[in-house]
């Protein structure tokens, strides 16, 4: 049995989803979806991250709880995954019970290391952060770079973790173990913010911020707040520092834990410092993936420019999200900042789905109703000994190395490329002229060789566009499901003899998004 465990960020539960939340849960769930067609035991969780100073203004100034709010934010989260075919496990909310009582032992537990220690400070407080910032860390005008928003300055009496004396090992591990931060360029980044390391505030007064989870046997502390976030990632699983359950022990560590490059330095610093704390392993992986911006600009309340995925959406009337996921997932190299742009969306998804894959079968089959009615003799399956078929197994070794180092963007363009081979393929034999001279069994064997070349790019794009794919599989008549396929188990020639199609059958997997009909024929 091989376990896959990955995890996304848990979202801030203070306002809607955009679609740069919705870049981080599509990234993960393709990889998921793609783990699953190869490993046996695959978990993913996800979830929202419900307690901080920004959860408690918020629902102060809309005059709720703040639990009223959480309830009202994290269900809009989780229509949003729902809509965008997200498939975790697990979705864990921070203010679960469970949780609550777990991240209090955590702490105990660090407290009773020595590992935590009480100490009076004055510090300048990033809410946009939910952490202090160091000094050195501000712009010149002393903003916090990331937020734009002046730091509050702190004085209290709070816990501090002694984040310094994990400094070494941390910086051991990183430089040990290339593949625990990803891509490979951001760990220097990482190392050089090490360098700076100080211990950390991990607690608030009660009186600056009250919604969060109490110290035990120190109600005036409230738990703050990476402690509590980042804590998910095992008390998900059922982990107890007195008794863990098997379900983490057969799934932690993670292996591969996506995040955005903002909170990196609280995943390979933070998060590994506590874990060692706790006596437990690190995760296999860290991945930060880049930033999303929209037509070029950072999104944000005050420019209006936030976009949720279900505007996307409505406006060219998908149904489906699989052309949004699509798109998200090649907008941008492995761990680089994306765009989203109308323009770019519409060009892209026409070109890979309508056009490249979708026509490419269309045409095919109509062309295989056309000559053979529809039927396809024993004498016309290709044998494995051919350059399209060679390319076909290729792919899929490509697509798998790439998703090992969770290369997703670079994964489809691998798939992209096989569907440009076979539609060379495809015009450079023209099957249509083979018929024409009437050469039957040479159109035959063509028209083959892209139906089950169709079958492997329905199997690889699954992960991506699980709708499509499997529409790929219902035109070759197949009765597996294209997101169950295994991919060590692709082999050339499985479409059997026999009748794969008629006329009334035939139907695009997927329609130009300009093409007038494209929304209602969908709803059909
Ligand atoms: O940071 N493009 O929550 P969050 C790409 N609760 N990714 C983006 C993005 C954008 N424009 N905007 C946000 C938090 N993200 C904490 C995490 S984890 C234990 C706690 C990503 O709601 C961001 O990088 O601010 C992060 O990974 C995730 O969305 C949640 O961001
Ligand atoms: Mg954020």
């Amino acid at each position: 049995m091989t376990k896959f465990y990955l995890t996304t960020a848990i979202d801030y539960a203070n306002g809607a989803p955009h679609i740069g939340h919705a870049y981080e849960k599509i990234q993960t769930d393709v990889l998921a979806r793609h783990f699953r067609q190869r490993y046996d035991d695959v978990y993913f969780l996800s979830g929202t991250d419900e307690h901080g100073i920004k959860i408690q203004k918020t629902a102060a100034a809309q005059g709720i709880t703040p639990q009223e709010l959480c309830d009202i934010n994290t269900a809009k989260f989780e229509e949003c995954w729902k809509g965008l075919d997200i498939s975790y496990n697990q979705f864990i909310r921070t203010t679960n019970k469970d949780h609550e009582a777990i991240v209090q032992k955590i702490f105990k537990k660090l407290q009773d290391n020595c590992d935590i220690y009480k100490h009076s400070y004055t510090g300048l407080y990033c809410s946009g952060c939910e952490s202090f910032l160091n000094p050195r860390d501000l712009t010149e005008d002393g903003l916090c770079p990331d937020h734009l928003k002046k730091p509050e300055e702190v004085k209290e009496e709070n816990y501090f973790f002694k984040l310094s004396k994990y400094k070494d090992r941390i910086i051991e591990h990183i430089k040990k173990n290339p593949d625990f931060i990803q891509p490979e360029f951001r760990a220097n980044e990482v190392i050089n913010q090490l360098e700076h390391i100080e211990d950390i505030s991990v607690s608030r007064s009660k009186d600056s911020v009250s919604w969060g989870i109490p110290v035990l046997g120190d109600d005036s502390q409230i738990i703050y707040v990476w402690i509590d976030a980042l804590s998910n990632y095992i008390t998900a699983l059922g982990y107890d520092p007195e008794n863990p359950s098997e379900k983490f022990n057969r799934y932690w560590p993670a292996d591969v834990q996506v995040i955005g490059k903002d909170i990196l330095k609280f995943h390979a610093i933070y998060w590994p410092a506590f874990l060692m704390a706790l006596d437990l392993p690190l995760p296999k992986t860290i991945f930060a993936h880049g930033w999303i911006t929209i037509d070029q600009t950072k999104m944000s309340k005050s420019i209006g420019n936030v976009i949720a995925p279900k505007d996307v959406l409505d406006s060219f009337c998908l149904e489906q999200a699989d052309a949004f996921r699509y798109f998200m997932m090649v907008t941008a190299p492995a761990g680089r900042d994306g765009n989203y742009s109308d323009l770019d969306f519409k060009e892209r998804i026409n070109a890979d789905l309508a056009n490249n894959i979708g026509n490419l079968l269309n045409r095919t089959l109509n062309m295989q109703v056309k000559y053979f009615d529809g039927e396809i003799k024993p004498e016309f399956i290709t044998s494995s000994d051919n350059e399209i078929a060679k390319a076909a197994l290729e792919t899929v070794n490509l697509v798998k190395s790439r998703f090992d180092k969770f290369e997703v963007a670079e994964a489809a363009q691998e798939i992209v490329n096989f569907a440009n081979t076979v539609n060379k393929y495809v015009n450079d034999t023209a099957p249509w002229s083979l018929a024409k001279e009437e050469k039957m069994d040479e159109c035959a064997k063509v028209l083959y060789t892209v139906l089950e070349s169709m079958r492997f790019i329905g199997a690889l794009l699954a992960p991506y566009c699980p709708n499509i794919a499997q529409d790929i599989y219902e035109q070759l008549n197949r009765s597996e499901k294209a997101v169950d396929v295994k991919l060590d188990s692709l082999k050339w020639g499985e479409i059997p003899a026999g009748k794969i199609t008629e006329k009334s059958k035939i139907k695009p997997v997927f329609l130009r998004v300009d093409s007038e009909i494209a929304g209602a024929s969908k709803k059909g």
